[in-house]
């Protein structure tokens, strides 16, 4: 069947949800579990009431909306994606994965299809890892564990807060965990948040695998002391540690490690005044490498290089290792499906793999696993800034929907 997403629907339901904790600038500030998020969350599920669909939500506030096969026993094929953002991002990063996945199943109830699998929209929780990160999908699939949360991302006081307000116990977190057998795959619309398919002017991309994504807290001692009087050679300035190890790793990266990349999104001096110099220094490493050999190489050299700029600028560094989310190769049984389904919508298409993370990272080791990129103007993300055109939005929906049917076709039960 030639079935197409109702396009007006899926615009108005995005740009109304792009409203929810809107920036002004075209970007959403929707950070996970924030009163924004929450309200967005709370549309997506009268959304899904109002077209007559279940709504669900578990112990790790997920939410989900749910068309029912009419076969009482059938696996769920998951579609979805997030509607948290990071701070001051992009309305497209994840929404547009949860609101073509809510059109999909209305879609398919409006043309009145008995599928073999139920379908389930779900907007997972904390994709972004203002708090943990991928903490939704980790829970669902059993990923995540009480060492994640003991030193999540953001802080043991963001996450207990962002808790409270959702009304979550952290113990449900943990209790989230599905059953394997009782999933037949997770499908995820995504922008690609990078320049490959703007460039090649291809309409869909067929993600190959999803990087890994390892974070750390580093921190280099030294000894604040007063900027006006001590003598420049007998400072122990934190902030020459950070600086230098910053170029460095930068450096390092470049040269040696291509695939690869390493970012301090965060750095802090303290006491942080004009006149003090700082005695601490605390950054937020995080690195990123297509495979697990390469993320543990890259680790090994990133923290060997930090030694190296304690040692040189005679700071001590403590480094505090946080998460990792592990790199994750994309079902081929999915993949065919969201190939069959861009030939059957004559669109061009290409294998890429994602430097960015994503939930479907941490499904891929629970089920069939895929993801749909479409094209990012200018390759922005994480910002205002970010967009894609209305057009690409809708040819990657509609692939989401004809993927999940030959998901259900593949099947053949
Ligand atoms: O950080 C990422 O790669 C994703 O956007 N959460
Ligand atoms: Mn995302
Ligand atoms: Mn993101």
């Amino acid at each position: 069947m030639a079935l197409l997403v109702n396009s007006d629907r899926f615009k108005s339901d995005f740009d109304a949800l792009a409203q929810i904790g809107a920036t002004g600038d075209g970007g959403v500030n929707r950070p996970a579990l924030s009163e924004a998020h929450l309200a967005a969350r709370r549309w997506f599920l009268a959304r899904a009431a109002e077209a007559g669909l279940e709504t669900r939500l578990d112990s790790a506030s997920n939410h989900s909306a749910i068309l029912r096969s009419p076969h009482p026993e059938a696996r769920t094929l998951l579609l979805g994606s997030h509607t948290d953002s990071v701070p001051n991002g992009g309305r497209f990063d994840g929404a547009l994965g949860v609101i073509a996945a809510l059109e999909a199943l209305r879609t398919v109830k409006d043309a009145g299809m008995a599928l073999p699998f139920h379908l389930e929209a779900i907007d997972f929780t904390d994709e972004e890892g203002t708090l943990v990160g991928l903490l939704g999908s980790r829970a669902i699939t059993g990923g995540l564990s009480q060492e994640a949360l003991k030193s999540p991302r953001g802080g043991r006081a963001a996450l207990a807060a962002g808790l409270a307000r959702a009304g979550l116990a952290e113990a449900g977190l943990l209790a989230a965990r599905r059953d394997p057998q009782s999933i037949a795959g997770y499908l995820e619309l995504h922008i690609e948040q990078g320049p490959r398919l703007v460039q090649s002017a291809v309409a869909i991309g067929v993600v190959t695998g999803i990087v890994g994504i390892r974070s750390f807290r580093l921190a280099y001692h030294g000894k604040a002391n007063h900027a006006g009087t001590t003598p420049m050679e007998a400072r122990s300035d934190a902030s020459l540690g950070a600086s230098a190890f910053v170029l460095t790793a930068r450096e390092m990266v470049m040269r040696d490690y291509s695939g690869c990349v390493v970012n301090v999104g965060q750095m802090a001096f303290k006491p942080g005044a004009f006149n003090i110099i700082p005695g601490l220094a605390e950054l937020a490493l995080e690195f990123r490498a297509p495979d697990a050999p390469q993320l543990a190489d890259l680790e090994k050299a990133l923290l060997g290089l930090a030694q190296v700029v304690g040692r040189q600028y005679r700071l001590k560094l403590s480094v505090e290792p946080l998460d990792t989310c592990v790199p994750a190769p994309m079902s081929a049984r999915a993949q065919a499906a969201i190939t069959a389904a861009a030939d059957s919508l004559a669109l061009t298409h290409t294998a890429l793999p994602s430097g960015a993370g994503h939930d479907a990272q941490s499904l891929a080791p629970f089920t069939d696993a895929g993801m749909i990129f479409i094209p990012s103007q200018d390759g922005v993300s994480h910002s205002p800034r970010e967009f894609s055109e209305w057009e690409a939005c809708m040819n990657g929906a509609n692939v989401l929907l004809r993927a999940a049917l030959k998901m259900c076709e593949a099947d053949g039960r």
